[in-house]
């Protein structure tokens, strides 16, 4: 026999399993308690209903999130217009080698692994990251964003998004936080630089749709991540209880949001990142706008003291420099190098 095509292993690796419609779904979660109005023991049922959610799933969506519809449809609607463009456009932002933030796709790369092209941007402009991932390279560097022409208000519709997805955000931050036993703002500090970013996903209708993935399986790496995803569906999510993969269905206005891999860290395990991954179909186009939170690039991640105040329980992690660990991962994801991505399972104590 021949020798067998790497990269034939690494699409069958990404065919979705066929599975059954399965009518659970991730909690849904309504945060008008939140409003002005409501009183105390409100908010303690909900930062509760917030903390089952995050322990059972790692995933839920949120309604009455205060986010004006407006602004979401007019990231929706630039967004659309950025990805109808000539590809030649498009790449007139494309992000390289020095600046990771810009477009791509995925067409003109060896060792295609998803169906997609994207847009990243910084929530918070200029971005000041490590230079390399080296542990001894104490260099920093400011990464700013590229905007296009063409559609001339897609940079003030992102800027707009990215002010409430950080408010969104940090609603959702202070109910974790009381959840886990937390003063409301006790994980504030950690977020007084930040290093977060947003991702417009596009994926193009496809020709094969059993063959790939929009995108692979994976774990977000930051502290928590908010989706808003359009009315074609596809994103997926893998049931902690079987491992079985989940459709997260659209739900108009509604934005999700899940545990990052530095709360699994912080919470020392108590509430997982989970996997996830997004399905691609034949006739629609689907777009997907996500904020990652992050905090500053110099945070010492590992499980917070406060958290671990049975005797028994230890620290489950070493703990990493949050800023080497993101500049890990983009590198890899860049270069495409032929390592998987860096997991915390690496700093596991
Ligand atoms: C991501 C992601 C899912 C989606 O960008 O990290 O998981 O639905 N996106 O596009
Ligand atoms: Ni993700």
């Amino acid at each position: 026999m021949g020798e067998v095509d790497p990269d034939f292993i690494q699409a069958l690796e990404h065919r979705p399993k066929p599975h059954t419609i399965e009518p659970e779904n991730i909690p849904l979660i309504d945060l008008s308690p939140l409003k002005s109005s409501s009183d105390a023991n409100a908010i303690v049922s909900l930062a509760s209903e917030i903390g089952d959610a995050c322990e059972k799933w790692g995933f839920f969506q949120v309604i009455n999130h205060g986010v004006p519809l407006t602004c979401r449809e007019k990231i929706e609607s630039a967004s659309r217009k950025f990805f109808a463009l000539p590809r030649e456009e498009k790449k007139k932002v494309s992000r390289d080698e020095l600046n990771p933030f810009g477009y791509y796709d995925t067409e003109h790369t060896k060792n295609v692994r998803d169906w997609k092209e994207v847009f990243d941007f910084t929530a918070h402009n200029p971005m000041t990251i490590p230079v390399s991932h080296e542990p001894d390279d104490k260099r920093l560097i400011e990464l700013i964003n590229q905007w296009p022409e063409d559609p001339p208000e897609l940079r003030e519709a992102c800027e707009e998004h990215a002010k409430e997805m950080e408010k969104l955000a940090f609603k959702l931050l202070e109910l974790i936080a009381l959840s886990l036993g937390l003063k409301r703002d006790g994980l504030h500090g950690f977020f007084e630089d930040q290093t977060s970013r947003m991702r417009l996903n596009y994926y193009p209708p496809c020709p094969a749709p059993h063959l790939t993935l929009g995108v692979g399986r994976h774990k977000d790496g930051g502290a928590l991540t908010v989706v808003a995803q359009d009315d074609v569906g596809g994103l997926e999510v893998k049931r902690k209880s079987d491992g079985e993969w989940i459709f997260v269905k659209p739900i108009q206005n509604a934005y999700i949001m899940n545990v990052g891999d530095i709360i699994q860290v912080w919470s020392n395990d108590k509430y997982e990142s989970v996997e996830h991954r997004a399905v691609v179909n034949s006739e629609k186009a689907r777009l997907s706008i996500a904020y990652f939170l992050g905090p500053a690039h110099y945070t010492w991640v590992e499980p917070l003291q406060e958290l671990i105040n049975d005797q028994n329980d230890k620290p489950k992690y070493k703990g990493y420099n949050w800023g080497k660990f993101l500049i890990t991962r983009n590198l890899s994801n860049f270069k495409k190098l032929a390592v998987e991505n860096i997991q915390i399972s690496r700093f596991k104590a």
